[in-house]
């Protein structure tokens, strides 16, 4: 979709009469509305923002254009949630328009401090020639739930040698002192990130930038995060301009970690591993951590890519937020899991199991839209098992393990309503287990696969017709003995 940049960066009170009630109408008959995710009411959204734990709730933002299904003149969405499975809309949390925001109010993130939440965030600006200028800026939340913006940038300038992609600063405290990371380009043209300290969170100093074995990876570094786990330092970021390379980076843009000692907060060095990919599937970008009541690190992803087109396109919405996922470390390794309290999505619940043998085999009551499926493969001598879900007379969604490459492979060819074909329509990452478990989220328009507890993980869109509900086991060349267990959401 191509937009002018007056229709791009217009704020919601410029709408033309009529305009956001045409959006409504069109959400409203859209056949791919998702019914537990989070998603815009109407309008684009696009990286989840400040994901904090504050006063016994999640509070969950995401860079919102309201006026179309394009990128524009962003606000912050606000949501929350007291379980991290069911959220509620609050309303708008940051407006742009602002003189250090005039562009939109693009990623940040939260931190609470005396009693309060900060919201730390990147102020998008143009001047006349269209040149950025990023600002990064606060605002407060308090007790009361309101927001307030401070009128003044807490960092204003760009320091030497970078350029004006500075953006999406992740705050965190340690020590007694502040730090964030901001995604970064060099004058080089290189990605990077960089390291800022503060004592109280309005004035900020430049540290440098956080040293990697990553020197030449991509042109820009966006939505940074930094935290540790199990003693080891762990830094995400979404780097644009990987090439493709067998099974990784398949993507228009890719999202991933490196691993290793804890950062060195005086020297900003990270002796660290390869970088890893966080998810292997078609539609993952801009993920957010945030540490939970009980100290579990919990991730939320945007369910899209930039410069990508979804059918919901022409129905006035785009694009959803991932489900929380805790973040645990094993060899190195980021594992993900649904968070538990997921399961308090569980409704009727149904089991099913069988030897399949060259076959391919539905369970009385495995059906639907909107469910959990948790399915097990064992005793496995076939070539290949797997799971066709979303799935009618010429549609389905393929899960399968190849036993002989050792891959896990996600085919949405067949899904349904084709997206992003040009950069194909098979996902496959290397796993090499005896036994596998497939879980299974899938919404109205989504899903996420969790394979074997988490080792890896293929998120994805799928846009299905609505008769297109079947659920079938297979397996070919060979035996597989198969467990599942499906709960309607
Ligand atoms: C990532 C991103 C961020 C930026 C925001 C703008 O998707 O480009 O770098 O802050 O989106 O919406």
């Amino acid at each position: 979709m191509t937009a002018s940049r007056e229709e791009k960066y217009r704020k919601l009170e410029q709408a033309v009469p009529g305009e956001l009630e045409k959006l409504q109408d069109l959400v409203k008959n859209c056949p791919w509305r998702q019914t537990y995710h989070i998603q815009p009411p109407y309008g684009l959204l696009n990286d989840p923002n400040g994901f904090t734990f504050y006063q016994g709730e999640y509070h969950l933002f995401y860079q919102w254009f309201p006026l179309g299904t394009f990128h524009g003149m962003k606000y912050w969405y606000h949501t929350k949630s007291k379980d991290l499975a069911h959220w509620d809309n609050v309303g708008i949390g940051i407006e742009p328009g602002d003189a250090h925001d005039s562009h939109g109010a693009y990623s940040g993130s939260g931190i609470v401090k005396d009693g309060k939440l900060y919201l730390m965030y990147t102020g998008n600006t143009r001047d006349e020639q269209w040149n950025r200028h990023p600002y990064q800026n606060l605002a407060i939340m308090d007790s009361s739930g309101a927001i307030t913006k401070i009128d003044h940038p807490v960092i204003d300038s760009v320091p030497p040698g970078y350029t004006d992609h500075f953006r999406d600063p992740k705050v965190w405290s340690s020590n007694g002192e502040y730090y964030c990371v901001l995604g970064a380009q060099r004058t080089n043209g290189t990605g990077c990130v960089v390291l800022y300290s503060s004592q109280d969170l309005h004035t900020w100093s430049f540290k440098g930038e956080i040293s990697t074995k990553l020197t030449d990876f991509g042109y820009m570094w966006e939505c940074p995060d930094y935290f540790e786990l199990d003693g080891q330092g762990v830094l995400l970021f979404s780097p644009q301009g990987i090439e493709p390379n067998g099974d990784y980076y398949q993507n228009i843009f890719q999202s991933g970690y490196i691993v290793g000692q804890p950062l060195d907060l005086t020297t900003s060095k990270l002796e660290h591993g390869e970088f890893q990919e966080l998810d292997r599937g078609f539609d993952f970008y801009a993920q957010q951590t945030t540490a939970a009541a009980d100290g579990r690190r919990i991730l939320v992803g945007w369910m899209g890519l930039p410069d990508a087109n979804y059918p919901t396109d022409n129905h006035g919405w785009a694009n959803c937020l991932t489900l929380p996922r805790e973040l645990t470390l094993q060899g190195g390794k980021i594992h993900q899991r649904p968070v538990r309290e997921l399961e308090k999505l569980r409704k009727q619940g149904v089991k099913g199991e069988a030897i399949l043998q060259d076959e391919t085999k539905s369970f009385a009551g495995f059906e639907g839209m909107t469910y959990e499926l948790v399915c097990e493969f064992t005793n496995t001598d076939a070539e290949q098992f797997g799971i066709e879900f979303r799935a009618g007379e010429n549609e389905k969604t393929v899960l399968s393990y190849d036993r002989n490459s050792k891959k896990v492979i996600l085919d949405r060819s067949l899904s349904g309503y084709p997206v992003a074909v040009e950069y194909g329509s098979v996902r496959r990452c290397h796993l090499d287990a005896e036994n596998i478990k497939f879980q299974l989220y899938v919404d109205t328009s989504s899903v996420e696969i969790f394979v074997n507890d988490g080792e890896e993980v293929f998120t994805s869109r799928i846009f299905p017709s609505r008769e297109s509900t079947q659920i079938r086991f297979f397996a070919q060349g060979g035996t597989a003995a198969c467990r599942a267990s499906l709960w309607k959401i």
